[in-house]
């Protein structure tokens, strides 16, 4: 989704900004823009639709250069308006306000009508005019940047991550989000702001995260904070652990097979010091978890897409393994509904980025609405400093590392790790795992890097197996139990990256209705473990056959499912427990997917339309 990244520095601050720009390419935009404050005084823009490359363009054809030492920059995903140069961020107002804007000015309306009266010409359909114009407003009777910002600012609804420049107070930024994500990044060649620290971490590791409401005055030596209320705060300085070159692909096409390859380093990650050898270590929760856990009467996931997918077989687990009543919602439908709020319930959110918008407004609704009621909040996360995490009780991180292809992976996988240790505790809490229930569970969890790493090697059967959806429209997912999860995640995947209509069913359901959707032009994937409902599926499957669609079947080598006309049969890993299943079966979904995608062509790792991490509504 869009990117912001900004900087006054001793030299020239157009490489910085182009740089950081382009590590923020995997988020998702369609157009990119970047303001300098010249050697003159004066502002200088440069804008140009799509990739970052064809702004660079435009900077080296400019006649103006672009030799400021402060300047702002911007990746844009369209909200309001479409993709173009002109709705391309930073806007300036009047020659003497330039802004960057993430998130979404919910009552623009209004205040493009009060602007315009007031004179104001607006040059762009996007919502982030109005807040050049109202610092500029304010501009005329404030004594600061700083103090215009802040006087702007409470003029606005709704979620915004905006930094300002002006050559009216020229060696200024001033930085400010409610709502949106922004880092300070600091370092003795200058001082830095960016909504995702990986745009400044080949200059520096320092960061400050600043909070809800905040507004920061940044020079080239000093940075000054303000709270929401006004008052100047410390906000303490933090050393990023990620490294740029993490960033990276590694020598693999695309940063999506590099992290559908990672997966077994990743779940090792996940693991090291939450287990021993055969028990999960409550403590990796948090230390007031066994409190909070042995309380728990009821479950709520809240979660989007991926990460929803990953909830669903969660509350599986949950329900089978620790016997609590669990539920679950997307995110966007759980914020608006007014939901009962049971005591004793334990919210768990899930969120690779940290920063989802739907998930992160659901939760603080919640909050909210559960005042009074003994209610408590855990975020599974793979992002440390997130708003999901400052904003829960308790984190469990993921430890799955940058993930930047778009279509989630390896942060699926992590996960489902996470919620399986849950799982094992919150039963332990409760008094429904035994030991040896545990030691079991825990070394299926081992094993998973190498069944993983195993699972991989058929990928060339897979990469065979893709090219039957190369001139195919629709593709129907169908599996039970936690299956069905899976099954969603596989379809979800297949029609982020390759663009096909794609739908999951819980196997047992097609009967009821999707079942007409089968033709010969549409292939049907099926999951198939070895457990209790195997003779269930496998009638389903003799359902769809007899009405001659092409069936791609993953099942456990002893499932041992009958050949039938049409039907290719690719075997996994055997031996696969309720826990592990579901986590291999997800790797040859990741790599059809991606496979299918590589056949079609499309832009696999910033697939059109989508963004990696979805801060708006
Ligand atoms: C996954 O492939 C998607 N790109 C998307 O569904 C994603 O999982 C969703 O937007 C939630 O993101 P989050 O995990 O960062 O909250």
């Amino acid at each position: 989704m869009c990117g912001i990244v900004g900087g006054i520095s001793k030299k020239n601050i157009t490489p910085v900004l182009i740089n950081g720009l382009k590590k923020l390419e995997y988020r998702g935009y369609d157009s990119a823009g970047i303001v300098t404050l010249c050697k003159n005084n004066k502002l200088n823009r440069a804008r140009a639709v799509g990739k970052v490359v064809n702004l660079e363009k435009r900077i080296k054809d400019k006649k103006t250069p672009m030799d400021g030492t402060i300047g702002i920059a911007h990746t844009r995903w369209a909200t309001h308006g479409e993709p173009s140069s002109r709705n391309a961020h930073p806007h300036i107002c009047n020659h003497s306000v330039s802004v960057v804007h993430n998130g979404i000015i919910e009552n623009f309306l209004e205040l493009k009508a009060t602007q315009e009266a007031d004179g104001y010409i607006f040059t762009s359909d996007t919502d982030t005019e109005v807040i050049g114009h109202a610092i500029h407003q304010y501009l005329q009777d404030s004594e600061s940047l700083l103090e215009a910002t802040q006087k702007a600012i409470l003029t606005f609804k709704g979620a915004y991550g905006i930094g300002v420049i002006s050559p009216k107070d020229p060696g200024h930024i001033i930085a400010t989000r409610s709502g949106s994500p922004l880092v300070i990044g600091i370092s003795n060649k200058g001082n830095f702001i960016a909504s995702d620290q990986m745009a400044l971490l080949d200059i520096t590791k320092d960061f400050i995260y600043l909070l809800e409401g905040d507004i920061a005055d940044i020079t080239l030596d000093s940075v000054t904070i303000y709270d929401k209320d006004g008052n100047q705060v410390e906000r303490e300085i933090k050393t990023s652990k990620l490294k740029s070159g993490q960033v990276s692909k590694r020598g693999y096409d695309h940063y999506m097979l590099k992290e559908i390859f990672e997966q077994p380093q990743a779940i090792r990650d996940t693991l090291e010091s939450r287990i021993t050898k055969d028990s999960v270590l409550l403590s990796a929760f948090g230390y007031k978890a066994e409190d909070i856990f042995k309380n728990t009467k009821h479950i709520q996931i809240i979660a989007c897409g991926t990460s929803y997918n990953a909830g669903l077989v969660g509350k599986y687990w949950l329900e089978d393994i620790a016997k609590i009543s669990t539920h679950i919602e997307v995110a966007s439908e759980y914020r608006y509904r007014n939901p009962i709020i049971l005591d004793n319930t334990l919210f768990i959110t899930i969120s690779q980025s940290g920063e989802t918008a739907d998930t992160l407004e659901a939760l603080k609704a919640l909050k909210k609405r559960s005042k009074g009621k003994n209610i408590h909040t855990l975020t599974i996360c793979n992002s440390a400093e997130s708003s999901l995490t400052r904003e829960s009780e308790l984190t469990f991180l993921t430890h799955a590392g940058p993930e930047i292809g778009v279509a989630s992976t390896k942060a699926f996988t992590t996960q489902l790790v996470s919620l399986a240790l849950l799982s094992v505790v919150m039963g332990r809490c409760h008094k429904q795992v035994s030991k040896q229930q545990e030691a079991k569970i825990v070394d299926g969890l081992n094993r998973l890097p190498g069944l993983i790493k195993q699972t991989l090697k058929q990928e060339d059967q897979i990469k065979e197996l893709a090219k039957t959806f190369k001139d195919k429209f629709n593709a129907l997912f169908i599996g039970r139990g936690t299956m069905h999860a899976i099954a969603m995640e596989g379809a979800l995947k297949l029609k982020e990256i390759s663009y096909i209509h794609a739908e999951a069913f819980p196997a047992g359901e097609l009967k009821h209705g999707p079942i007409a959707l089968i033709d010969k032009d549409t292939p049907v994937i099926a999951i198939a473990p070895n457990d209790r409902l195997l003779d269930k599926l496998k009638s389903n499957l003799q359902e769809v056959n007899s009405r001659g669609s092409q069936m791609i079947v993953f099942e456990d080598e002893a499932a041992k499912i009958t050949p039938m006309k049409g039907m290719t049969i690719v075997p996994t890993t055997t031996d696969l427990g309720r826990i592990t299943a579901p986590i291999i079966f997800t790797i040859p979904l990741q790599l059809l997917s991606y496979h299918v995608a590589l056949i079609k062509g499309t832009n696999i790792d910033q697939p059109r339309n989508l963004a990696k991490s979805v801060t708006v509504e």
